[in-house]
């Protein structure tokens, strides 16, 4: 199979995993092989990556390469050039509701500012601010529990969270996958609109092959273990996307070629 990646001659990559294999029995098994990804920097743009693959792919781990939480059995993992123990501005936004329970809406997005060392009075402005993009103007001085706040306003905090330090790089593992399909939808179009104000690199999981379409500019598509990235699928969309989008043509196109390749792969050995 074919794997293209863009052409890295001109531009920085803002991520590389370099030839990363992973073993967790010292080597009997590798759930991971020989994989490469180079993800090319658009500081001006970002973009919004999305990897597909069967469960137990490999595709938290890979995250969690890239936030750092762990480094591979062999390979290199950089961001931007440089190795990723390095201070790096990443967040990480889970399937499981991410913030801190015993806190308000407001002190759990602020908190993320905090740690910059922005005063008080500004970090409060800043998180009204941010609280009012992902539709949560009213609801700050709640909790940031269940049922206080339902499952999709949770992750409407944490995708908060996420954005409000202007990370480079933003993780977002299945982050809908809980959420009933309409609250998924509005959550959908709720992350188009806020990636397009806050240009981050955006490297989303996901199971639900039409959300990954209609998000990604890039789809990568990884094989069972010993696994490795084994399709690359340009989603040439306009960039601006909406409601309509799903019911252009191009779009269920774009929706059947990476069903048909998610099948290739899960009989390939
Ligand atoms: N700490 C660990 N110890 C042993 N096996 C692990 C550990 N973490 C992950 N794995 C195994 O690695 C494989 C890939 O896991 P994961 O990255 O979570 O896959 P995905 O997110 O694609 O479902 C799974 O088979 C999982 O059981
Ligand atoms: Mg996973």
């Amino acid at each position: 199979m074919n794997i293209k990646f863009t052409d890295t001659a001109a531009r920085e990559n803002i991520i590389e995993l370099k030839n990363i294999s992973q073993s967790y029995d010292g080597g009997k098994n590798w759930i991971i092989r020989g994989l490469d990804l180079l993800i090319e920097d658009k500081p001006d743009q970002g973009q919004f990556v999305v990897l597909l693959g069967a469960s137990g792919s490999g595709k938290s781990t890979l995250l969690r390469y890239i936030a750092g939480l762990q480094t591979p059995t062999e390979g290199e993992v950089l961001i931007k050039g440089k190795s990723v123990s390095d201070k790096q501005r990443v967040s990480m936004v889970f399937q499981e509701y991410s913030s801190l329970p015993w806190m308000t809406v407001l002190d759990n997005v602020a908190l993320a500012l905090e740690y910059k060392g922005m005063d008080k009075k500004e970090r409060y402005i800043k998180s009204m601010e941010m609280i009012e993009l992902v539709g949560l103007a009213g609801q700050e001085m709640k909790y940031a529990q269940y049922p206080a706040l339902s499952g999709g306003q949770l992750q409407r905090v944490a995708i908060a969270r996420s954005l409000i330090a202007n990370p480079e790089i933003v993780l977002m593992d299945e982050p809908f996958g809980a959420l009933d399909i309409r609250t998924r939808i509005q959550m959908q179009d709720m992350l188009i609109d806020l990636w397009q104000r806050f240009n981050s690199t955006i490297i989303f999981v996901t199971h639900d092959i039409s959300e990954a379409v209609y998000l990604a500019d890039d789809i990568y598509i990884m094989k069972s273990p010993p696994s490795i990235i084994v399709e690359h699928i340009d989603i040439d969309l306009p960039l601006r996307r909406d409601h309509n989008t799903k019911r252009d043509k191009h779009f269920t196109e774009l929706v059947q070629q990476v069903e048909d390749e998610m099948m290739k792969v899960s009989d390939m050995k």
